[in-house]
């Protein structure tokens, strides 16, 4: 349909990086993976609130080993597309993650300032292990060391959107991710 009502949001404007097909034939791959590395243990996913909330209810229904869920939301220095370099946990977990296989879920590594953090904050709550999966990667903005343990596409310095992802808030809802156009 090409006859939008007004207000609709259009995103045929948004050039596509990685189509649903795409992104759901790498969940499962990385899905395979992850249930064999946990097979026998009933690890703990926590999702960073709130772009990875997409990925982690995609990701779980992959996964084959038990499991439970959790959400940290951690200050995501302003609306804007730029990062101030500093972290702040918003809401923390409901629970204690000691003794448990806690792998963290996250939409996309950056700077790598936001799971530097929360990997040395989570890592002194004595988890029995402790693991990052993100869905992208986009290693040349680095500011920080950071490596993620299990990654869906290493993407480009381009700012994305959909798949959970937002600018101001927005365009969490498609279902490609899609790039921002400056
Ligand atoms: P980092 O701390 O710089 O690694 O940033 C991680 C967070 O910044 C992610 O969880 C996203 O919320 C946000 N972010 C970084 N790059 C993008 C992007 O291209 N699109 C949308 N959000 C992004
Ligand atoms: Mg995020």
């Amino acid at each position: 349909m090409t006859d939008q009502s007004a207000g609709d949001i259009d995103i045929e404007k948004f050039e596509v990086l990685l189509s649903a097909g795409q992104i759901e034939t790498r969940i499962t791959e990385m899905a395979e993976v992850i249930s064999k590395d946990y097979r026998g243990k009933r690890p703990l996913l926590i999702g960073i609130l709130k772009g990875a909330v997409i990925f982690l209810s995609d990701l779980i229904r992959s996964l084959t080993v038990p499991l439970e869920i959790d959400f940290i939301a951690v200050s995501s220095y302003g609306d804007a597309t730029a990062s101030s370099g500093v972290v702040r946990i918003l809401k923390d977990l409901e629970q204690s993650i000691q003794g448990k296989d806690v792998l963290i879920v996250e939409d996309i590594v950056d700077t790598g300032l936001t799971l530097n953090y929360l990997v040395e904050n989570l890592g002194s709550r004595q988890p029995n292990s402790l693991k990052v999966v993100t869905l992208l990667d986009k290693p040349d903005r680095r500011k920080v060391k950071f490596e993620p343990d299990y990654c869906g596409f290493i993407i480009p310095d381009r700012f994305v959107i959909g798949y959970g992802l937002d600018y101001g808030e927005d365009y969490r809802q498609l279902s490609d991710l899609r790039v921002l156009n400056d």
